[in-house]
Formats: C-alpha cells, structure tokens, sequence
C-alpha cells in the first residue's frame, strides 16, 4: 500500500487545529498519540448502542459486548503474534503491566537475596515496581550501564548474570535516547542463563511489529494511548507457562471461579489477572487501532518513521550549539536535545508558542539524566502522520529562539 501522508493525515482531527495561531505540529508522541477518527467512532459506538457489563449477562448486549471485548483480545492477540488469547491480559498501561509482574513474579519467584538486571536507561515505570519489591523482600537490583552514545554496555550485560538472577526487564526503545536495544540477543543470553525476561515495550509496539513468537520475550508490556488507542488501557502478554505460576494480582469479580469464606479458587487465564470490570469499551477502541496500524503496515509505519528520524537528525545537526543526547545509530523516532546553554523548559515553552509541541524535563528517566550528567532535554518524538515539513518547522523554531538567546 502506498503511504499516503496527506490522507492519513485527515484520518486525526485534531491534526487540523491552530495553536496560538500557528498549526500545530505535534511532537510529543512518545508521551502519547493522537487518535485516528476509527478509533474514536468505536468508542462512541459501543457506548451510544452496545453498553453492557461484560461476562456476566444472559441479556443481548452482554452477550455483544463480551464478543467485543474477546475479540479484541484476539486482534491483540494477532497483533503480537502471541500463541494464545491466554497470554493476553487487559491492564490499564505498561506501568501497571510492569507493577503485575513486579508483585506477581516478585511473590511468587524471588526471596531475600535474589537478584533482577534492569538498565541505566530505563522509565521510572521499569525501576520504581522494582524498587517497591526490593523494600519487601530485599531483593537486589543490578544495573546493566551505557555507553557515551546511549547504548547498553553488552558485555557488562553478560557479567550481571550469576545463580541469584531471578529476571531480566530491560526498554526496547528508550523514550528519552531512542535507542533500540538488541532485544532478541539480550533475550537470548538471558535464557542461557536460565532467566526469564521482561520486554517494556512501551516505545517499540507503536513503531515497528513486535513478534512475541520471534523474540521470544517471557513477558511484553505496551500501553493503548501510546499506540493510538484510547487512554486507561494497555496489555500485559506473558508466556503462558510463567503466567500460570504466578498467583493473582488483585482480588475481585472477574479473577474468580468460586469464593467462600474458607477457600476461593481463581478463574483460568487471562481472566486470573483481570479483577473488577475490565474498560471493555477501551479494549474495543484499542482493537481498532490496532487494526489502523496493521492495514497501513507497520512495515511502511517503520520506513516513514527511520526517514523522519534520519532527516531530523541531520537538519538538526546544522544547527550551531546543537547536543543531540542519544546517537545511537539504532534510534527510532526520538530526538532528544539541548541547544548551547538554552534551559530545556525554555525551549519547550518557547516552541509550544509557535504551535510546536514537544516534551521537556527528565522524561521519568531521572538516573539515565544523572548518567548523561544533564537535568533534562527537549524531546520531539514522532508518529505515523508526522512530516519532514514539521520537522522543518521544529528546525526553524529552534533557529529563532537560538537567535533570542
Ligand atoms: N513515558 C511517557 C514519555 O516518555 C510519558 O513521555
């Protein structure tokens, strides 16, 4: 299929409206994206005609918006190249993806003593439900470190591994550098060793396909909102070995079979980690944005993308005093910056005034800051409708509050 950026274009609204009295040019995407019109109807849809608990009626629209919500599960499904439905549970982003596999796995596989390998560059998300676990059970958290360029140190990876390493969870995609981590090779060594991994793949799910199958990963997080979707959902995909080892995350309705006040016994995969009434009506709109990307080709998604990184990566050089953190040369879609001595939030307030949005400050990453030994950048991240005339126009932005300074 051709990609056709214009007609892609109209597909978000929002894409039409004038900031300050400039047209907006949106590049905060790694924080969230905007929503294709599909997605949207879906929602409005489900709530105008189909509304109804899901699971639990005999009535018509239960009926329908169960068939909804499981056959969302199965695009998810589809779309991560997952073996089963089962491996597929409905969390409300990667963090609380994340935070079930910290409490899950950290309950039910790691005592005093044990240790996880996470690295330098990773979201407060992949470092906090860690954290939390180490407070409970003093567990040990090791750090795999990263070179000036912002990219993890592989051998230093290999020599964190001995007989107390319980788990791996390292970012795909940074969402500060950009850097795309050799996933599959880190995947690899850690199964050598007999470990399981953790695939945060909050940056990497919007940009390019990810193949559970393929990779191999033992567990993979991705929220909707930064794939299109609807806020208030993500996924949480996980071998279903490993998850039916662990015990459940949260107690409540779905997750049962049979209560008493002597025994409860759990209901079967994935509904085991879904307690409460699930946002079926977000799991809807997140199946449809799936789709969206699969009909244009996350292929074709990826190609538009890596130019509009390539291209902003060399107009960004020319400009004078420019400091891109983050040069790997596997990146994707991020372009994190400081412009000579131009503060962060000074740049990012200055651009928003002439329609350009893009992200400033530590970009929850605050230890990968301190590594850089900077308090934070500008960031433009980009998505699927973005354009080289955008980047132009972020280029130009810069030049003239450069020349203010
Ligand atoms: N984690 C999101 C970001 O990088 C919010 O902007």
């Amino acid at each position: 299929m051709m990609y056709d950026i214009q007609k892609i274009r109209e597909d978000f609204p929002i894409l039409d409206r004038q900031i300050y009295g400039h047209p907006l040019v949106y590049l905060d995407n790694g924080a969230t994206t905007q929503k294709p019109k599909v997605v949207v109807d879906a929602l409005v849809n489900e709530y105008y005609s189909v509304n109804a608990n899901v699971h639990r009626g005999v009535h018509f629209l239960s009926q329908q918006a169960t068939e909804l919500h499981e056959n969302s599960r199965e695009t998810v499904r589809r779309f991560l190249n997952a073996r089963s439905t089962s491996e597929i549970i409905f969390t409300r982003g990667t963090t609380e993806s994340i935070n079930l596999v910290a409490s899950c796995f950290g309950e039910a596989c790691m005592n005093e003593g044990d240790e996880i390998i996470i690295s330098e560059m990773e979201h407060h998300s992949n470092i906090v439900p860690w954290q939390l676990l180490q407070s409970r059970k003093n567990i040990k958290i090791r750090v795999i470190p990263i070179n000036d360029c912002g990219e993890l140190c592989l051998d230093r990876y290999e020599q964190l591994f001995n007989k107390r390493t319980r788990l791996v969870s390292i970012t795909h995609v940074s969402n500060v550098l950009g850097t795309v981590n050799p996933i599959r090779q880190m995947i690899q060594t850690a199964h050598a060793h007999g470990v399981p991994v953790l695939v945060d793949g909050a940056q990497s799910a919007p940009h390019f396909a990810v193949d559970m199958q393929e990779l191999d990963c033992d567990f993979f997080a991705f929220s909707g909102h930064k794939t299109y979707g609807p806020t208030g959902i993500g996924v949480l995909y996980g071998k279903e070995n490993w998850l039916d080892r662990l015990p459940p995350y949260m107690g409540g309705g779905e997750m049962i079979k049979n209560v008493s006040f002597e025994r409860t016994t759990f209901n079967e995969l994935p509904f085991k980690f879904e307690a409460g009434t699930p946002d079926y009506v977000a799991s809807t709109g997140l199946s449809r944005a799936l789709d969206y990307l699969t009909d244009l080709g996350m292929e074709n998604i990826y190609a538009h993308e890596q130019e509009l990184t390539r291209y902003a990566t060399q107009r960004m050089n020319e400009i004078n005093g420019m400091r891109l953190i983050g040069q790997s040369p596997h990146k994707d879609a991020v372009i994190s910056f400081l412009v000579g001595d131009i503060h962060h939030l000074d740049m990012g307030t200055l651009l928003d005034r002439l329609g350009i949005a893009v992200r400033t400050g530590h970009h929850c990453a605050e230890p990968l800051m301190h590594r850089m030994g900077i308090e934070g950048t500008v960031r433009a991240s980009f998505g699927l409708y973005n354009t080289k005339d955008e980047i132009d126009s972020l280029v130009n932005g810069i030049e003239r509050i450069r020349h203010m300074f």
